[in-house]
């Protein structure tokens, strides 16, 4: 018998296809986006599901959907799914790090390189037409980032991938805290050291987040520590939304208590603060940071791998590639 299974967004066609040979699947060409109560009907009956950032996979979900047994998450953050919930009922989680990591550090480079340069403010500027005449000295000039320090909240694979980038393409100092301090093979391997948090607030001239979300990692930066950054400094936020608190950044933004924002994640997106949308010193991004093609095709086929070794159908695969909660892996192999 074919297993049933769900893809819940829109994904590559031709990869999405690699599922068709072992599996019954119900996809979503369309790109609708289901409310829980929708997910779960459609999720009746289904052995496992490719899901994205915007489905809630929690308790109540699972519960109601018993046969589930593996839940396949695009993106290598994964705070949409309850883990914990998930581990308990016996339901393989899994997620798709590494193959985005260089792209996604990219974007957040090119992401604070924008704010600090301004460059979406003083494209603004000339598609309005209000560049009528040449160059005054200080027409938006903004901060460099050759030579500054870079700081980095969050030091996994994208925060070093960043930290290389600022090293030795920009010859930056680079700072970072995170929740324990890198091995020092690791610190050189991107030149970066280790400071508390205060420390990285107060010497960053740019300030990138790449924390995951957690409910410790909530509001890690809001009004105070926004108040304790240079005035000059920039912040960028390719982590998650609720990470940065939206509404202080946007006052901070207002009062100049800090130069510019890059944010390409939001509290409770697709939704932006209107604050913020009101600002011009901020350059915002929707949720963009792993989208190069080749990137958005390995995380899509990477999560098919996954979804066909959980399922164990797969001819070369038995066991899924990237595991959130691997002792789950073990227990249900053990059962087959
Ligand atoms: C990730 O991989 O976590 C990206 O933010 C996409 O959700």
């Amino acid at each position: 018998m074919r297993l049933p299974v769900l893809v819940t967004r829109a994904s590559f066609p031709d990869i999405v296809n690699r599922l068709r040979a072992d599996f019954d699947v119900t996809d979503n060409p369309d790109d609708t986006i289901w409310t829980q109560p929708e997910l779960i009907e459609r999720l009746q009956g289904k052995s496992g599901a490719m899901t994205a950032g915007s489905d809630r996979i929690d308790a109540t979900l699972l519960d109601a959907c018993p046969q589930l047994k593996a839940v396949c998450n695009i993106g290598v953050g994964y705070n949409n799914v309850d883990v914990d919930a998930c581990t308990v009922r016996g339901v393989i989680v899994t997620n798709t790090p590494d193959v985005l990591t260089e792209t996604t550090a990219d974007f957040g480079f090119a992401l604070m390189m924008a704010a600090a340069r301004r460059i979406t403010e003083s494209e603004h500027y000339l598609r309005g037409g209000l560049w009528t005449k040449t160059g005054r000295y200080d027409m938006f000039v903004g901060g460099d980032v050759h030579g500054a320090t870079l700081g980095i909240l969050g030091m996994g694979r994208i925060g070093q991938a960043i930290a290389r980038r600022g090293a030795f393409g920009f010859d930056m100092r680079v700072i970072y805290h995170n929740r324990s301090q890198l091995p020092a093979h690791v610190e050189e391997t991107c030149r970066a050291s280790y400071v508390d948090k205060a420390t990285l607030l107060r010497e960053s001239d740019h300030l990138i987040v790449v924390v995951p979300y957690s409910a410790d990692a909530h509001h890690a930066i809001g009004a105070a520590e926004l108040k304790q950054m240079k005035s000059s400094a920039t912040l960028t936020n390719i982590a998650r939304g609720g990470v940065v608190d939206d509404e202080a950044l946007a006052v901070a933004l207002h009062e100049g208590s800090i130069a510019a924002a890059g944010l390409d994640v939001f509290e409770g997106e697709p939704r932006v603060c209107p604050r913020l949308l009101a600002q011009a010193n901020v350059v915002l991004t929707p949720h963009i940071g792993s989208a190069s093609v080749s990137t958005r095709r390995a995380m899509a086929s990477l999560c098919v791998d996954n979804l066909i070794a959980a399922l164990g159908r797969g001819p070369s695969a038995s066991k899924p590639p990237t595991p959130v909660n691997p002792q789950v892996l073990m227990s249900a192999l053990a059962q087959r």
